[in-house]
């Protein structure tokens, strides 16, 4: 599981993505590699999720999580498919747990210093901080990180090209996640190289990020 960890941070980007078919994953999985971002939280926002997971995670040159998993049996679901990690966007015991069992790496939702504590007494060192634009954005991560020393973090919700700096400039920041690369329209409608462009886009962004 700290590989897993460790390819997320290599990475520093973690596309967020709501598929309303799992006919379009393969053309998603596509559009992310030739992008440069092998990798994706896949939602299980929609019934398409576990299969949409299968169909990525089988190719092999991918990095793939479930997200917005909710209960023990949406990560039975998720490891099943072949997720190696689990999203969560709030702190479960029964999920974290779930995980354990499983052998997937657990990414649940953290934003207040109880919820770090909590997830800490689970035996769980990087938390997703979200939402992340709404809980205080970058200052508050920052602030959060301090009595934490050896804590990460995965900022989600609001962020973009224009704000992601803030976040990949802090150093307890593992990755930051988000979906305008892969906006689910775009998706829907089967613009894979619009796909491809904005995920490029974002790696160049991220990449300048890292040599400031
Ligand atoms: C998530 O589930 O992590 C968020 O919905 C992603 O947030 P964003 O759409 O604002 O990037």
């Amino acid at each position: 599981m700290s590989d897993v960890l460790a390819r997320l941070g290599e990475h520093r980007l973690v596309p967020v993505v709501v598929l309303d078919s799992a006919a379009d994953a393969s053309g998603l999985a596509d559009a992310l590699v030739a992008g440069g971002l092998p990798v994706a939280e896949v939602t299980f926002r929609t019934a398409a999720a576990a299969e949409s997971i299968r169909v990525m995670a089988s190719r092999g040159d991918m990095l793939v999580g479930a997200g917005t998993v909710l209960t023990a049996a949406q990560v039975d679901e998720a490891a099943d498919a072949g997720a190696s990690y689990v999203v969560s966007p709030g702190l479960s015991r029964s999920v974290v747990e779930r995980c354990g069992e499983r052998g997937v790496l657990a990414l649940p939702g953290a934003v207040t210093a109880s919820e770090v504590m909590a997830a800490l007494e689970l035996g769980v060192t990087t938390v997703k901080f979200f939402p992340a634009s709404t809980s205080g954005g970058a200052a508050a991560v920052k602030a959060l990180a301090a009595p934490f020393g050896g804590v990460s973090f995965v900022p989600t919700g609001g962020i973009g090209p224009t704000n992601l700096h803030e976040y990949l400039s802090i150093p307890a920041v593992h990755a930051v996640g988000g979906s305008w690369m892969v906006p689910r329209d775009l998706i829907a409608s089967g613009d894979f190289d619009g796909v491809e462009r904005l995920t490029a886009q974002a790696v160049a962004l991220a990449g300048r990020e890292a040599l400031v």
